[in-house]
């Protein structure tokens, strides 16, 4: 017998990269299951308590859908859903996310204004308020509820009431915050919450998620780009009826159900509890560590936490020293600031004693990188990039 081996699948890197991230042993296990039939009375049953415990975990009476897909996907199912071509939408950008939302808006022909702040900086509900009342007929506007590139969450819940004073949708990339941070679809008039699966769902990647409110629904019935395996009528009327309008991805399914129910189990209040006080933990014990943090602090966030390098040393050599080092994973960070932001995720399944282990080996490959890299004035790093706290 031949035996197979590759580095990559035998790797014991620990992940505390943003996402994907661990999964739990439930949640293996679950996805271990053999088949069903995806047209049979035990699929159904299966599926309709899958979605209510969805609609739980979003706060919402509404609708939960959910397809095989990513957060990108989301974006492109909103696009293709709500709105007809050369629609007005308010895109906000604060990091790479809310930038490649904004751009896939563009490429359908969307007629996308940008309330773009420098990254780093929170999206303030003053200036989409502004922005707004510039430019009647908006018909939605773009939010990264936590924006995974700075680090930072956004203040939804007063940005999504100055949206509907305006009459606008809220529609909210919440990939990087749904079962981390606060959400309260209803309560806060969120119209659309997409997230994938991978990140404090505590699965792995492959499933989209999108609640739709009501508004959303009526915008949808006027909305005119083609689609059909996005088509969220079709998602529905199957979804009614405990199926889905393509073969389903059930292993992933099922794994979602059981980090549902593991969720429901912790209760989804201290969910959110648990990933506020690890949130506060790295932080503190970073700026401890004498390193600061990328994000405005004040709306740094809960589950992930990025902070700079020592001056003179990028990102990328910092996530290089603690995976080659320690074996843990993180992740430098995107576009302009790759080398100005080293992010460390905090959520899903984790918990205080992993955090510390990964702290530690952060304190201590910065100090070997320090002790190993001759000084650099200061005037030649971290340019263009604003500086906070
Ligand atoms: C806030 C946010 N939006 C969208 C995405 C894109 O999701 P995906 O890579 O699953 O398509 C990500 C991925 O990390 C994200 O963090």
């Amino acid at each position: 017998m031949v035996e197979v081996r590759s580095k990559h699948v035998m790797s014991r890197e620990t992940l505390r990269i943003p996402g994907p991230t661990p999964v739990p042993p439930e949640v293996v296990a679950a996805m271990g299951r053999e088949m069903i039939s995806h047209r049979g009375a035990e699929f159904r049953a299966f599926y309709l308590e899958l979605l209510g415990l969805a609609r739980r975990a979003h706060r919402t009476e509404g609708d939960v859908l959910i397809w095989p897909g990513s957060g990108s996907a989301g974006w492109e199912s909103v696009v293709v859903n709500l709105f007809s071509p050369g629609d007005q939408v308010l895109a906000t950008v604060c990091g790479d996310f809310g930038h490649r939302f904004a751009g896939v808006a563009e490429t359908f022909g969307l007629d996308v204004e940008r309330l773009e702040v420098p990254w780093g900086r929170a999206i303030t509900p003053g200036a989409v308020g502004e922005a707004l009342a510039r430019r009647p007929g908006t018909k939605a506007v773009l939010v990264a509820y936590n924006e995974t590139s700075t680090a930072l969450t956004n203040p939804l819940p007063e940005i999504a009431a100055v949206v509907r004073e305006h009459g606008a949708l809220v529609v909210v990339d919440a990939v990087s915050a749904a079962g981390g941070l606060p959400l309260e679809t209803d309560a806060w008039g969120l119209d659309v919450v997409l997230s994938g699966s991978q990140k404090a769902w505590m699965c792995p990647p492959g499933l989209l998620l999108m609640a739709i409110g009501p508004r959303a629904w009526a915008a949808h019935e006027t909305a005119r780009f083609p689609r059909f395996f996005w088509d969220w009528t079709a998602a529905r009327r199957q979804a009614e009826q405990g199926m889905t309008p393509t073969t389903p991805p059930l292993s992933l399914l099922f794994g979602l159900d059981a980090a549902l129910r593991m969720i429901s189990q912790e209760g989804i209040e201290v969910t959110w509890a648990r990933h506020a006080t690890l949130g506060e933990l790295v932080r503190v014990d970073l700026l401890g560590r004498g390193l600061r943090l990328f994000p405005d602090p004040d709306y740094a966030s809960n589950t992930v936490t990025g902070f700079r390098p020592p001056e003179g040393i990028a990102a990328r050599a910092v996530v290089a020293a603690v995976r080659e080092r320690h074996g843990i994973a993180l992740e430098a960070g995107k576009g302009a600031i790759v080398d100005s932001v080293v992010r460390l995720g905090h959520m899903g399944w984790v918990h205080e004693p992993e955090m510390r282990l990964a702290l530690d080996a952060i304190g201590e490959s910065v100090e070997w990188l320090v002790a190993a890299s001759p000084p650099v004035p200061a005037a030649t790093t971290g340019a263009g990039i604003r500086e906070f706290g």
